[in-house]
């Protein structure tokens, strides 16, 4: 298949380029405007065998460049970061809404397949039970919100237009490569640092964990069995309050519980995300990795690659960090 993946050089669109190279033999073009979550290392050892377009989603005529010759566009390029929706929601708006709605544009006036990549937190929180397709939508945050006004648009492309579209919502994802602003992966580097772990509230929210690999496969379902117009959730295997995700972190990385420190909640903080997938799993799709088995592998692959990460814990990541957190990071 021909494929256009937008945000390709983001955590989970990487994977996904990968695994379709691999499983798939896909040609694939990626369109990725290179924010600081965008990096070409992500594709490092797949570079070669892409066609990378540098640019934004929102730009008509970069998107136009990019899609020659596709014959569907997966679209993960979004703002993804919760925290910085809350201080600064001006970007959010313009690439998850602005950006999908020229996206399908593109798809409208060449008839192309269209896949849209979206989250659980599209659905707000849950105390109990999981989220159907069938939800209402009740966004908390900047980043959920535009990702719902995004979900909305392609739905209305496939009733106004006929365009074949479909949406695909993950749970969290963890894994390689994934930009160390987000709860695993921030852990993982700050307790091989030996540096605080930062955990938000009474740290007793609860996530629903998806390997970033098993989320790859479900889009893959979506795209080549999902019915058009239709929505399918993608949950991972387990739940887990974040606590136990960072104590878990810190058995993996022989650290003390000391470095634990609870800091200030964040606004509208969402208690617990939960999904029911069983339309995904109907199409065939199940998750192969738990979370035992994929936190070990995570911390495995950042104690090994450092040249990955290294680079990132400077300059604008460490001004982030110490304005979000209030402290600096340990050099
Ligand atoms: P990420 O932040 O790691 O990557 C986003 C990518 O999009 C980056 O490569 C970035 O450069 C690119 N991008 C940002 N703005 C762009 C623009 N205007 N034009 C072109 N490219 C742009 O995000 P991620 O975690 O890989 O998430 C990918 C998608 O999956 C997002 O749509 C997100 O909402 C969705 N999702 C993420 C999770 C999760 O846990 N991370 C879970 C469910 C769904
Ligand atoms: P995050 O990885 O930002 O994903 P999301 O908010 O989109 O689910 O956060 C996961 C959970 O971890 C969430 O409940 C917020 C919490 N958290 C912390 O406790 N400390 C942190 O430093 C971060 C980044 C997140």
């Amino acid at each position: 298949m021909r494929l256009l993946v937008c945000g390709g050089a983001g955590f989970i669109g990487s994977t996904f380029v990968r695994l379709r190279l691999r499983e798939y033999g896909d040609d694939v073009t990626v369109l990725d405007k290179l924010t600081y979550a965008g990096r070409r290392e992500n594709l490092h050892d797949v570079i070669d065998n892409i066609r990378f377009v540098h640019g934004a989603i929102e730009d008509p005529a970069a998107v136009g460049a990019a899609v020659i010759e596709c014959d569907a566009i997966v679209n993960f390029a979004a703002e993804t970061h919760v925290d910085r929706s809350i201080s600064g929601p001006e970007a959010f708006i313009i690439t998850n809404m602005q950006g999908t709605h020229v996206l399908l544009e593109a798809a409208r006036e060449r008839g192309l397949r269209y896949v849209q990549v979206s989250t659980d937190e599209v659905y707000g929180s849950i105390d109990s039970g999981s989220f159907t397709e069938f939800s209402p939508l009740q966004p908390s945050s900047p980043y959920s919100a535009t990702k719902c006004g995004a979900d909305l648009l392609v739905s209305s492309y496939y009733h106004t237009y006929g365009l074949s579209t479909t949406i695909c919502r993950g749970s969290n994802n963890y894994g390689p490569y994934q930009y160390p602003e987000k709860l695993i992966p921030l852990m993982i580097l700050n307790a091989l640092a030996g540096d605080h772990l930062p955990v938000y509230g009474d740290g007793r929210n609860v996530r629903n964990w998806l390997y970033v690999e098993d989320f790859g496969h479900g889009i893959s379902y979506a795209l080549a069995h999902g019915a058009p117009g239709e929505t399918y959730n993608c949950g991972g295997p387990d739940e887990c309050e974040n606590i136990d995700v960072v104590r878990q972190i810190l058995s993996l990385t022989g650290r003390e519980d000391s470095l634990i420190e609870y800091v200030k909640d964040r606004p509208g903080h969402d208690r617990r995300y939960s999904l029911a997938s069983d339309k995904l799993r109907a199409l065939g799709w199940t998750p192969r990795v738990d979370f035992h088995e994929g936190i070990a592998r995570t911390v495995d692959w950042y104690r090994s690659n450092a040249w990955w990460w290294e680079p990132i814990r400077t300059g604008e990541y460490l001004e982030y960090y110490e304005r979000h957190y209030g402290r600096a990071l340990k050099p």
